[in-house]
């Protein structure tokens, strides 16, 4: 990770703790709503191929922090909502809930904060007045520990709760919060800790009725007089992360809070959705919002406020979770499908080592021609079982059944193994009958031959995904019996 400036001296932060000696950092969330949840050695070797450095869970995980313990990554572990209850009306539950999930894993698992419950003063308000005695519980075991010096406590909320949050400079807490903000934010600047902010460019934007421009949400350079500039402040804003951020901090100032830095704990943008409801849920927009994204944060840009001050980002999210209810767009905010399979790919240029290796610079790992169909079947049944590869597209009746050899179902399978363990050297081996391959086979349009163009549909590794390759596969068809004069 590259050592970025951080003036601390401009603002007298004091949470030298939180952005620690490597100032700007991105890190990945990763929830697990999945049909199939990856292995978690197989999560960790996914971070390690993409040189993630810091996640968030949202739980403890024992088996997770098992995996996470010397590698060096970073992590923030949470208390889900549903224990907010037991651990905010019982210190002896705070004190054990500490014992049994971190202080059993630290220091092997680099823990640096408790994310105490997920955006509970909006989503579960009926929790409210439970928070900050959790939070206190929390801290007061982490300092009987000895671990307070290391282990940040503070909570994620939505940016909802601002409001008038343009311009910045008018930013308030929603007031009818300040019964527990007030407390929290004399908390947060005792301890050192960061305001943890889930910021959603993507839903102002779509809650906006037009009013925000998408130049604006993504990043995108707007022309001089479409920038928004502060009345109050003349301070220009060129997007709305930078510009919700202020407003968390105009809204601290408020009440008198200029010392507890943001974290931004969620931001990320969905690469599908709903095609009349979602439209702007594409991979296009995706790449768009999180490669300027993690330019803007890893370069220490800061923002109008706060320039050169970094804002530590956990993208939401690493993998798609594809048992997410709500809207078609809630599954595919991922990074990466279930496999390890970049959901589309990021142009980060210039922001360091960061996702940039093997999301731009694509390797396949496909059945070797020629070889022996038994070895390639019983390779592609430990793929699918001790694998953990998601087979079920190649089942009858599914998109990927079809051409039914083995060369095909293998070559989706072998893939998606290689792709999941994060293309390590030695995952495309399978005793020889696999070999790694730099062509997209899902690109190979020029190929007449049914089972090639076959195959291709169902190459996992390109956006196009299964269905894409379908329509590959009925036009060339067409192609094919146009030509053979069957039609
Ligand atoms: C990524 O690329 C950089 C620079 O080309 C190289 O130093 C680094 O080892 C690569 N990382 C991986 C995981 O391949
Ligand atoms: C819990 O609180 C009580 C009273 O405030 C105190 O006596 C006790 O030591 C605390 N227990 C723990 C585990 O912190
Ligand atoms: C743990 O992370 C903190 C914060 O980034 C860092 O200062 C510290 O050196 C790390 N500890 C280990 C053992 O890697
Ligand atoms: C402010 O918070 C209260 C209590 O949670 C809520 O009922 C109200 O709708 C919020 N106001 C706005 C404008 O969001
Ligand atoms: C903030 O400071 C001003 C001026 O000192 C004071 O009037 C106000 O009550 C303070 N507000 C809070 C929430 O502490
Ligand atoms: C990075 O920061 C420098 C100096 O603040 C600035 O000139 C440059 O435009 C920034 N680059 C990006 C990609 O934000
Ligand atoms: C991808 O490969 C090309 C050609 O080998 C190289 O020029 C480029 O720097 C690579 N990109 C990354 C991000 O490693």
């Amino acid at each position: 990770m590259r050592k970025l400036l951080f003036i601390s001296f401009v603002l007298s932060l004091s949470a030298a703790a939180v952005h620690g000696e490597d100032g700007a950092y991105i890190g990945v969330n990763i929830g697990t709503a999945m049909s199939s949840v990856p292995a978690p050695t197989q999560i960790t070797t996914l971070l390690r191929s993409q040189n993630i450095r810091h996640v968030r869970l949202y739980d403890a995980d024992p088996a997770m922090l098992a995996a996470l313990s010397n590698t060096g990554i970073r992590v923030i572990v949470s208390v889900p909502n549903e224990q907010l209850l037991a651990i905010g009306n019982s210190n002896a539950t705070a004190a054990n809930w500490v014992a049994r999930n971190v202080a059993a894993h630290f220091p092997a698992v680099n823990i640096t904060a408790i994310a105490v419950g997920s955006e509970v003063l909006s989503a579960q308000p009926s929790a409210a007045p439970l928070l900050m005695p959790a939070m206190r519980y929390l801290q007061n075991a982490l300092v009987a520990a000895a671990l307070d010096r290391y282990i940040k406590v503070s909570t994620p909320h939505s940016s909802s709760i601002i409001l008038d949050s343009f311009p910045p400079s008018q930013a308030f807490f929603n007031r009818s919060l300040d019964g527990v903000l007030v407390p929290m934010l004399r908390f947060l600047q005792s301890t050192g800790s960061p305001l943890m902010l889930n910021v959603y460019p993507y839903y102002d934007y779509m809650r906006s009725n037009g009013v925000i421009p998408l130049d604006y949400a993504l990043f995108r350079p707007l022309p001089p007089n479409k920038e928004a500039v502060d009345a109050n402040t003349l301070l220009h804003y060129t997007n709305v992360f930078d510009a919700v951020v202020d407003a968390a901090y105009f809204a601290m100032a408020y009440l008198n809070v200029t010392n507890v830095p943001v974290m931004v704990t969620e931001t990320g943008w969905p690469h599908k959705g709903d095609s009349s409801s979602e439209p702007d849920a594409t991979s296009d927009n995706a790449d768009t919002y999180n490669s300027n994204l993690i330019r803007h944060v890893m370069n220490s840009t800061g923002t109008p406020k706060h320039p050169g001050v970094a804002v530590p980002t956990y993208v939401y999210e690493l993998y798609d979770e594809d048992t997410r209810p709500g809207s078609t767009s809630e599954k595919y905010w991922g990074l990466f499908d279930m496999n390890g399979v970049p959901a589309y790919t990021l142009h980060l240029t210039g922001s360091g080592v960061l996702l940039a290796n093997d999301t731009t610079n694509q390797t396949y790992c496909v059945a070797r021609e020629g070889a022996d169909p038994k070895m390639l079947q019983a390779a592609l049944d430990w793929a699918c079982g001790p694998g953990k590869v998601d087979c079920s597209v190649l089942m009858q009746g599914q998109p990927c059944y079809d051409p039914d050899t083995v060369d095909a179902h293998a070559t989706y399978a072998f893939n998606a193994y290689y792709h999941g363990m994060g293309m390590g050297s030695g995952t495309c081996y399978f005793s020889g009958v696999a070999v790694v391959t730099t062509t997209d086979p899902s690109k190979i349009t020029h190929a007449y031959h049914h089972l090639t163009l076959a195959i291709c549909a169902c190459i996992v590794g390109s956006m196009t995904g299964c269905l894409g390759c379908f329509f590959l596969q009925v036009t060339d068809l067409v192609f094919m019996l146009g030509r053979t004069g069957r039609r």
